[in-house]
């Protein structure tokens, strides 16, 4: 059995912290007490989420000959549940104290209580750990009911009859939009398999217990990708280049879990030769994913791929890997990568009675394409960039968000050292001059030490200072995020500088004459 790691988890305090002080994250309805599983993104919040949706969206959608996207309603016609499986299916295990009422999901109570990974468990391995280790009420130390299973999708009625019949589902997952259009795409957007069908949206789960943050939510975001292959090519992927098959991970196979073994390093090639991961169009899949989070600077060893155990399966899935974050929490999923085979066109084909199969026009064949499903939480990748980035610099006595000039709410600050003298003017003027280039802070109040602090906290990779030199020779200061140097850049020539900076084409202390800073 997978022992569960447990780290401090001051950290993620300290991060939540620093996200409600800095305008990244508030708790939910928090005038009236907060609202638990639910958060809002603040000014600073919402600037990143968005930076990280552009990202991937330019990433996986419009910079790709091969993936079109949608966006779908989130509000959806029921039968769309049923054929999906989520009505019979979508489940947690529930246990309730039958002292104080208090309900907790089993595997998370088997979890803190004993350190054990529970995923994929039955109702009865639940119930016959439970029993052995007389495990009780984390709350009022009460007897536990016996576990059963828990629908985790919201209702609602549309229209104005509040009955059985009226019942809707906000939906659990954003995939499910993608599969019921799949025939109106097809005939409408030029698309010719293999192909994929994009979206990215709110997703709604009513989580036993949320926790951990952004972490586990009821309201959160997906960007989903639902890539629709030949059911006899899943195999025929022309993107395996030699960096991707050379490209090395650290991999949890499930025969290692059930062998109570660790997590082994491996290229991805050896991992499709030895069949570990069962196709080459899902090694792909994980490589682009796993690449999107190196390139806007995740710690490629803060990462691995945990494969499902065969138990642990969704209904749909014949074959998942999550990609996993060591989180100060332990090693936890931020993205779900499925082998989803044709279960649910097929699953839609026969509730709806409509013809969604696809007309190969090489094969001359009518076929059900399988799909490969990269399953992105926002939130989690969220919260992954900012543990990730997140720094308690004790050498400049500093907090600092090291976050990759794409993800930063602002590219830049602008700091006149003072008000008077027309520093301000000058620093609103270059303000002016750069603001449709890149998302700029202006900020002109307090000492230049304290707004250099508060934009380390934010991130902001750079931030220039006009001083009295400013004034007679055109120059600014150009204070770097990271190394806290400075160096002398003219302002004619800053837009240049910056782009070279924040694309990483030039090195910081080759951008201007250096200015050697007192240390601390
Ligand atoms: N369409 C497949 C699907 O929804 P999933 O593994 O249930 O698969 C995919 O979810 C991703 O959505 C997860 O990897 C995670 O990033 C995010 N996610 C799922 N439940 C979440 C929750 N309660 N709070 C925040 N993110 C969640």
């Amino acid at each position: 059995m997978a022992k569960v790691e447990k780290e401090k988890v001051e950290t993620l305090q300290n991060i939540a912290n620093l996200c409600k002080r800095r305008a990244f994250i508030f708790p939910s309805c928090e005038i009236y007490g907060g609202f638990a599983g639910f958060y809002d993104y603040g000014p600073l919040g919402s600037e990143m989420k968005l930076n990280l949706k552009e990202s991937w969206w330019a990433r996986f959608v419009r910079q790709r000959e091969d993936v079109v996207g949608v966006d779908a309603c989130t509000i959806n016609h029921p039968m769309v549940w049923t054929a999906s499986g989520h009505v019979d299916g979508f489940s947690d295990p529930l246990v309730d104290c039958k002292k104080c009422g208090y309900r907790i999901r089993a595997d998370h109570l088997i979890e803190d209580a004993l350190g054990i990974s529970a995923d994929g468990w039955t109702l009865e391995q639940f119930n016959e750990k439970i029993a052995e280790n007389k495990l009780l009420c984390p709350k009022c130390k009460g007897d536990l009911s016996q576990t059963r299973k828990f629908n985790l999708m919201f209702n609602t009625h549309v229209g104005p009859i509040e009955d059985e019949s009226h019942i809707a589902y906000l939906r659990p997952e954003t995939a499910q939009m993608i599969f019921t259009n799949f025939k109106a795409v097809v005939e409408t957007a030029r698309v010719k398999l293999p192909f994929g069908i994009a979206q990215m949206g709110r997703a709604y789960r009513n989580e036993i217990s949320p926790r951990d943050f952004l972490f586990r939510l009821r309201e959160f975001e997906q960007m989903e990708i639902e890539y629709f292959i030949h059911p006899t090519k899943l195999n025929d992927c022309p993107y395996l280049t030699k960096a991707v098959l050379d490209f090395e991970v650290l991999i949890l196979s499930a025969e290692n879990q059930k062998a109570d073994k660790e997590p082994e390093k491996m290229k991805l090639g050896y991992a499709i030769d030895k069949k570990i991961i069962g196709t080459k169009w899902h090694a792909y899949w994980l490589y682009e994913v796993l690449n999107w989070f190196i390139d806007l600077g995740i710690n490629p060893e803060k990462l691995r791929l945990r494969q499902h155990l065969k138990d642990e399966l969704a209904h749909y899935s014949s074959e998942c890997w999550d990609i996993e974050y060591k989180f100060p929490f332990g090693w936890k999923e931020i993205h779900g990568n499925s082998n989803r085979g044709n279960f649910d066109l097929t699953q839609h084909i026969k509730f709806s009675g409509k013809d969604l199969s696809y007309f190969d026009e090489d094969t001359h064949e009518k076929i059900v394409p399988h799909v490969i499903e990269p399953s992105q939480g926002l939130d989690r990748a969220f919260l992954s960039f900012l543990i990730d980035a997140y720094v308690e610099d004790k050498e400049n006595e500093r907090i600092v968000l090291k976050l990759h000039p794409i993800l930063a709410p602002y590219k830049l600050g602008i700091f006149p050292l003072v008000k008077k003298d027309g520093l301000a003017e000058k620093g609103k003027e270059i303000f002016e001059s750069l603001k449709k280039d890149f998302a700029c802070m202006y900020d002109d109040k307090g000492s230049i030490g304290k707004r250099y602090a508060r934009s380390d906290e934010v991130g902001i990779p750079y931030c220039l200072a006009i001083d009295y030199d400013t004034m007679q020779d055109g120059t600014v200061t150009l204070r770097d995020r990271d190394s806290t140097r400075q160096i002398r850049v003219p302002i004619s020539s800053l837009k240049e500088v910056l782009k070279a900076l924040l694309n990483r084409t030039l090195e910081f202390e080759k951008a201007g004459a250096l200015i050697e800073t007192r240390k601390k």
